[in-house]
């Protein structure tokens, strides 16, 4: 949590909506205005980057880049502009480097700094101390790369660069966009090539964003996956990036007018980044109206704009072979799930256990305090459809999506729903409440 983040608790209720109505935006993507800043701060002159994600999780981020030696600010313009030190020369900070709740700004951030003579300490709130590191630490070894960690490989850790880096050829044990970034940035500064072989695609904002920095990167894709190979030690050239609307985000909104009655929204300038829309396809499949309009590319990635209509969903079975493209998705589509008609089934869930909380366990906790029939795994999730009762309160466990996503629920279930607390919505989406209430949701804190 960060200064400004109320001390208490926040509760907050959701009731039943008439239809949704209206034109939105919702707030820049997460993944890439993490990348934008980091990239940033080691290239060679000012970046500009405009539409960045003003949440605390990108906030957290900003500061540590600031605190490594790139001064990243926010002009009044809305614009931030990052001043580069090129790939050799952030230095260690002066103070712990505090990552807030966010496991994408700590695990890219190990990576950046991995190979750089310096010395860090990066903490984080209770959620992110729970996850676990050993899945960077371990890669970011091999490079020579320095770690004391607190028990279980967690945070929190100092991490001392290694002065004399050697290349790594790594193949990821997990399906996880974090742990390849943080291997394929620790090869920035690594004299010779740096590999990563992928046998599960996931978001490829790192490869597209370096490369747009020049970076000296190729992909190619191979039986065993795709192999990610970086050549270290060239610097990388300031650039001028736009961030589009983030996909993640946009899941709610969607989600809330395809289970609302009337509903009939469209949700302008969303990232259309295939590694990233595994939900919308999901929808689509279940029956949900969505129709992409004004396809386009901006900043190196397809854009397009959703419009989403209310629709009778049917419930499917979700490959696990889709799950890396719609991971952050899976709390919002078990609330579309519980309104379709007949079961949905979801496997390959095992990633959603190391999240911002044991999100299969605090979906089907949510679920079953509204009412909402279902069964699982350690990696599969099935929800019975039909409608939710609501009525029950929700325990956030310090997620932001469990919150969004159980108060999209109250809009269309029997009764309210409430949410134990809402204060982790600012790590992605600060203005959750005001933009839905705009649209004629009935979100308020509870009494
Ligand atoms: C992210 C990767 C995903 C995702 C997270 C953002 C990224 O995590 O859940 O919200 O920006 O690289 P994993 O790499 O752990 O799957």
């Amino acid at each position: 949590m960060t200064s400004h983040t109320p001390a208490d608790p926040l509760p907050l209720t959701s009731s039943r909506a008439g239809a949704l109505n209206g034109r939105i935006r919702v707030p820049g993507d997460k993944s890439m205005s993490h990348r934008a800043l980091m990239f940033g701060a080691i290239a060679i002159g000012e970046t500009t980057i405009r539409g960045l994600l003003e949440a605390e999780d990108v906030i957290n981020t900003a500061k540590a880049m600031t605190a490594l030696g790139a001064d990243a600010t926010r002009g009044p313009d809305g614009v931030w502009r990052v001043q580069g030190v090129g790939v050799a020369g952030l230095r260690s900070p002066a103070q712990p480097l505090d990552f807030g709740n966010s496991g994408t700004g700590v695990r890219l951030a190990m990576g950046l700094m991995a190979t750089t003579p310096l010395t860090a300490t990066c903490v984080g709130d209770a959620s992110l101390s729970k996850r676990p590191m050993g899945r960077v630490t371990v890669p970011l070894s091999q490079f020579g790369t320095q770690f004391e960690t607190a028990e279980g490989n967690r945070l929190p850790l100092t991490l001392k660069g290694a002065r004399n880096p050697v290349p790594v050829t790594y193949t990821l044990p997990v399906a996880s966009a974090q742990v390849k970034s943080a291997v394929l940035l620790a090869g920035l500064n690594t004299p010779g090539k740096t590999t990563v072989i992928e046998p599960t695609p996931t978001r490829d904002h790192t490869e597209r964003m370096l490369k747009g920095f020049g970076a000296k990167i190729a992909v190619e894709k191979k039986a065993d996956g795709n192999h990610i190979t970086i050549e270290g030690q060239h610097e990388l050239k300031a650039q001028d990036l736009d961030v589009p609307g983030d996909p993640s985000s946009a899941a709610f909104p969607m989600v809330a007018a395809l289970i609302t009655p009337g509903s009939d929204i469209v949700i302008e300038n969303i990232m259309l980044n295939p590694t990233r829309t595994g939900l919308i396809d999901t929808l689509v499949e279940m029956g949900g109206n969505i129709t992409i309009e004004n396809r386009r590319l901006a900043g190196g990635e397809e854009v397009g704009d959703l419009h989403v209509k209310h629709s009778q969903l049917k419930g499917i079975t979700v490959p696990a072979a889709r799950a890396p493209s719609m991971i952050d998705e899976y709390p919002v589509l078990s609330v579309a799930a519980s309104f379709a008609n007949g079961v949905t089934r979801m496997e390959g869930l095992e990633e959603l256990r190391v999240k911002e909380s044991d999100r299969l366990a605090a979906v089907e906790a949510g679920l079953h305090a509204n009412g909402v029939t279902t069964r699982s795994g350690h990696d599969w999730l099935e929800v019975d459809g039909g409608g939710a009762r609501g009525g029950g309160t929700v325990v956030t466990h310090m997620d932001h999506r469990i919150a969004m996503s159980f108060l999209v629920m109250g809009l269309a279930s029997a009764e309210a729903t409430k949410v134990d607390d809402s204060r982790f919505i600012a790590t992605s989406f600060p203005d959750f409440t005001g933009l839905m209430n705009g649209m004629g949701a009935r979100l308020k804190p509870a009494a």
